[in-house]
């Protein structure tokens, strides 16, 4: 089964072409990312309506050097997925309008896929991963540990109560004029730091449960930042240094927590599985924090590749294939949604589809 993605929710323009076999042996046959960074650089972070008109500038662009990639033609392609959530509306509406008006002009089914979907599923861009396992997904819009029990079936465990781990890195980066995109930033700076010089909070240390919060140890970082008047460059290395730590530290803590309920919840499972995915998953100290956590729990830490760990448009190809393969596909008017949460618990608790409603992070 061959199936286009597109993918355009934050600020990655993304394209796609993979082809799925029965055994879920999977053959990514072109894959394209178009960044923004440059262009929201000088607001230090990620601004909706500028997002939206690139998006909507290089996607039909994307799609045709995709298609190029693969040696094919839209003919060859047996259904066409994009994102239609969540994430900023107006550029979801790039990737899902352009589907659209490919699916009715070609006569190809359109798959609805949710982001948050694309990212469970990113791992099996790399094997054939048996359900059910762990996720923790760690981006700039999301935080949260979710069990992916089969496509289609997820049990959202905990989310973050206010920033999301990849905002943490971002705010405090920007507090500290340290650059845009944060995270890469800090880390950069966190390499010649000592974590311990600077006392910070571990945010819900010790407390059982999977939810996590940022907005405490974020402000702890700043009130301490301001108070130092002309800061040496040891001064930012550790406090780089310590926040890092302490998002690390909160990660694994939490991921600790939520492997030993699996292993509960599931205990036939022979080998557990920890998928670490989204932009945060790039973070050495992060890493190496949740190797040595998954060990400790028994479990198998499995990274998929950053071109994959990041927004892209393979996993929503991915996801898009395996809906359509159950017989599943979505009508022309299917819309774009603002909030769409992965797990059916919680989208019975908050139906608002479309809303752009502010709220907690996913
Ligand atoms: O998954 P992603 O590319 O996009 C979404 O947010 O959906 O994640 C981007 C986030 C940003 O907050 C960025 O600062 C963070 O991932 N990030 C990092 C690193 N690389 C990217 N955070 C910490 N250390 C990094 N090396
Ligand atoms: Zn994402």
């Amino acid at each position: 089964m061959t199936v286009l993605g597109l993918e355009s929710s934050c600020d990655e323009t993304a394209a796609a072409i993979i082809r799925l076999d029965p055994e879920g042996h999977v053959e990514v046959l072109a894959d394209r990312v178009r960044g923004q960074t440059a262009a929201h650089a000088p607001y230090g972070g990620v601004v909706p309506e500028i997002a939206a008109r690139a998006h909507a500038e290089v996607m039909d662009v994307l799609v045709a050097e995709t298609l190029g990639d693969a040696g094919i033609t839209l003919a060859d392609v047996d259904a066409i997925a994009a994102t239609s959530g969540p994430g900023l509306v107006g550029g979801v509406m790039a990737a899902l309008m352009t589907a659209k008006g490919l699916a009715l002009g070609a006569g190809k089914p359109l798959i609805a896929v949710n982001h948050l979907e694309g990212h469970a599923l990113s791992p099996r861009l790399v094997e054939p991963l048996a359900f059910p396992y762990l996720l923790l997904l760690v981006s700039g819009g999301h935080t949260q540990l979710l069990i992916a029990e089969g496509v289609g079936r997820y049990h959202r465990l905990g989310s973050t109560l206010d920033d999301a781990a990849g905002e943490a890195f971002d705010k405090t980066a920007k507090v500290m004029g340290l650059g845009f995109p944060g995270g890469p930033a800090l880390e950069k700076a966190a390499v010649s730091g000592n974590p311990a010089r600077f006392e910070l909070p571990i945010p819900l240390n010790n407390r059982p449960g999977f939810e996590f919060s940022f907005a405490g140890l974020k402000t702890a970082a700043r009130q301490i930042w301001e108070k130092i008047e002309s800061p040496s460059s040891a001064d930012i290395f550790d406090l780089a240094a310590a926040m890092q730590d302490k998002i690390a530290v909160t990660l694994s803590n939490r991921a600790s927590n939520a492997m030993k309920y699996f292993i509960e919840t599931y205990p036939d499972a022979l080998t557990p599985v920890l998928v670490v995915a989204g932009g945060v998953a790039a973070n050495k100290a992060v890493r190496a924090a949740l190797e040595d956590a998954a060990k400790a729990a028994g479990f198998r830490l499995l990274a998929p590749p950053m071109k994959w760990c990041t927004d892209n448009a393979a996993m929503i190809a991915l996801a898009g294939a395996e809906h359509f393969r159950q017989g599943e596909q979505d009508a022309l008017d299917v819309p774009a949604r603002a909030r769409w949460p992965l797990d059916a618990a919680s989208a019975k608790l908050d139906p608002v589809i479309g809303s752009g409603r502010k709220g907690p992070k996913a």
